[in-house]
């Protein structure tokens, strides 16, 4: 069955007690959930991993980027969370393995401080889902599997 990375940075771990006024109260596995059972209506199998740890987020995005180069990943969702504002690594990483990625965040950031203005992610990216809550992963999953569809 073709895969689905889902990826979470930094803090995502979280969820659900981390500024809930800003990012709910949801916790990260309600979220792994909402996004098995989009790709199960989908045909897809989640992956669905967080790390804190920059390089491990890097060698991630290796390890399904060479699964898509073989047909058995369409592509990943990318929470980067303060990653996304400073990590010129992981925009390398995507660029380098030509993982299609679809940037994720929970809040609006263009709403919040400007430092969170800027993506080194946005660049590499097939699109960008922000400010939709949680609810933004199954979207995103939907969108990977069309764009995936539309191009094979
Ligand atoms: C975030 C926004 C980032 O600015 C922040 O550092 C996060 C979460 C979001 O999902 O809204 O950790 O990516």
């Amino acid at each position: 069955m073709t895969t689905v990375l889902v990826l979470n940075g930094p803090n995502l771990n979280l969820l659900g007690t981390r500024k809930p006024e800003v990012y709910g109260r949801t916790t990260l596995s309600d979220v792994e959930a909402l996004c098995r059972a989009e790709a199960a209506e989908l045909g897809l199998t989640v992956e669905f991993r967080q790390s804190n740890h920059e390089g491990e987020l890097v060698d991630w995005i290796h390890e399904f980027g060479w699964e898509a180069k073989a047909g058995r990943c369409i592509g990943a969702v990318v929470n980067a969370g303060a990653y996304t504002h400073t990590s010129v690594a992981l925009h390398d990483a995507i660029e380098g393995i030509e993982l299609p990625v679809i940037e994720l965040h929970i809040s609006n950031v263009h709403r919040r401080e400007p430092f969170r203005h800027h993506s080194y992610i946005s660049p590499v990216a097939v699109g960008v889902v922000v400010g939709l809550g949680v609810q933004g992963y199954p979207l995103a999953i939907r969108a990977l599997s069309q764009l995936s569809r539309d191009a094979g």
